[in-house]
């Protein structure tokens, strides 16, 4: 039996916060798409700790962890975040396995992100320049390294191989990066994760689910930066909505059960590309000093806004999403009134779908104006003792996304959460 959790709008919806919360209920947590691109944020001991690559259920002891063949692994921030959690006094070596299958993230990645991007100019995706883009494209041109790689003798000349196109593609774009720093840490990084337990991932996960154990599949990023259901091309290069989890960590359709979609109470995005409902406003600002709204990878400021629905509903038909978490409701507590987008006006047009290319059109937002509850939220235990004017919210959410929130969020911390009816 396989459950995940996964992002339902433009990434950073509080998907780490989620997996640590529900690690404990599951024998094993596995990382299916992305890479260090991600930054998932939790509190071990109200510490904060943000988690690029390892899934967020490593700080539970019953908890075995999998970063899965739809992954592209950066041995550098792996080693890094290795660190940080052996700080907590957690034993890697212990619970956290590696397919070796898993695309590996090289140097030359990260400086050919740098140069695509410097090449857009204005049209930039923005992306994080972690060489997510150019890893996965070496994935799908069948040029890659894969963790399994470095237990082959010839693994250096390999690599050398790699960087001599990956050079080539960098002179076509007149791009000169020095990497011999980033490169010696590619090789320490290398041989740390060679000591770490690398395995063959897809008999590793279907072997648990044979032996009955419970499984969470983790996503990151967000169903709107989907690479085929996103908004192309200001997207991240993966699928990161639920049809990923198969192929992203071989197992059989059949074997997913629930599909646990987060999304905040209002909507965030961090780089460039379509965003119907932000507010570019006092209003804007507000939602992102309430909800310190700072990229947890980059540091970058997200861009605010209200939820959007037409987004929410499609995102998920597509991941087939049996529960609603919603995140971060406790941000909303101050304001007068709220709004939430129910269709877009397309050039003039009044549309509940999301279009093929938003970028095409002039997309303003039709919206619907709720009373705020103005009140602090964040000591709330148990659903009754929630605003009434929150209740309201969720159930207009719920009938218009024909999916029902489970659980509410009320801040970020690991018992700050509440489960509906
Ligand atoms: P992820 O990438 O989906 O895991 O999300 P991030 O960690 O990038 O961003 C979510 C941010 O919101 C983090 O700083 C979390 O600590 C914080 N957070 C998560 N849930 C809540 C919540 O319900 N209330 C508040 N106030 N903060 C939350
Ligand atoms: P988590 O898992 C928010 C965004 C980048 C950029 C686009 C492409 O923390 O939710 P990439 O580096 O993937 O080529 O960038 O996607 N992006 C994210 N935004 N949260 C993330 O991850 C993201 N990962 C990538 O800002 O717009
Ligand atoms: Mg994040």
């Amino acid at each position: 039996m396989v459950d995940a959790i996964l992002g339902l709008q433009w990434g950073d919806e509080g998907k780490g916060k989620i997996v640590d919360y529900f690690a404990p209920q599951y024998d094993l947590i596995a990382r299916f798409q992305g890479g260090p691109n991600a930054g998932h944020t939790l509190y071990v001991a109200d510490k904060k700790v943000v988690l690029h690559q390892i899934p967020s259920g490593v700080f539970h002891e019953k908890t075995i962890n999998l970063i899965g063949n739809g992954v592209v692994l950066d041995p550098v921030t792996l080693k890094k975040e290795c660190d940080i959690v052996a700080s907590f006094g957690v034993d890697v070596r212990k619970n956290l396995f590696i397919s070796q299958r898993t695309n590996l993230i090289v140097p030359t990645h990260r400086a050919l992100d740098k140069a695509s991007e410097l090449a857009k100019g204005h049209d930039k995706i923005g992306s994080t320049l972690k060489g997510i883009g150019p890893a996965y494209m070496d994935k799908t041109g069948r040029n890659a390294l894969r963790v399994g790689d470095l237990q082959s003798p010839d693994f250096k000349q390999q690599y050398a191989q790699l960087k001599q196109k990956h050079q080539q593609l960098l002179d076509n774009f007149n791009f000169e990066e020095d990497i011999s720093v980033w490169e010696t840490e590619f090789f320490e990084a290398v041989e740390f994760l060679k000591t770490l337990n690398i395995v063959n991932g897809e008999y590793f996960i279907n072997d648990k689910i044979a032996k009955g154990k419970k499984v969470l599949a983790e996503g990151a990023q967000g169903s709107m930066l989907d690479v085929d259901f996103g908004t192309f091309p200001f997207v991240t290069s993966s699928n990161t909505t639920s049809s990923g989890i198969c192929s992203g960590l071989g197992i059989a359709p059949q074997q997913i059960r629930d599909v646990m979609g987060v999304t905040k109470a209002y909507c965030t995005r961090v780089g460039s590309g379509p965003f119907p409902t932000e507010l570019n406003d006092a209003t804007g600002e507000e939602l992102r000093k309430l909800g310190s709204e700072f990229g947890a990878t980059t540091g970058r400021p997200r861009r605010c806004g209200w939820i959007d629905l037409v987004a929410l509903r499609y995102a998920c038909m597509i991941n087939g999403v049996t529960k609603v978490i919603m995140t971060k409701a406790d941000i909303l507590d101050k304001f007068e009134s709220l709004q939430v987008c129910t269709a877009y006006d397309i050039d003039g047009k009044e549309e509940k779908e999301v279009p093929f290319q938003m970028m095409r059109h002039t997309i303003t937002p039709v919206l619907k104006s709720f009373n705020g509850w103005n009140c602090d939220t964040i000591a709330a235990k148990t659903f009754a003792e929630l605003p009434e004017k929150m209740k309201s919210y969720v159930t207009f959410i719920n009938e218009y996304i024909g999916v029902n929130v489970s659980h509410i969020s009320n801040g970020p911390g690991r018992d700050q959460i509440v489960s509906v009816g």
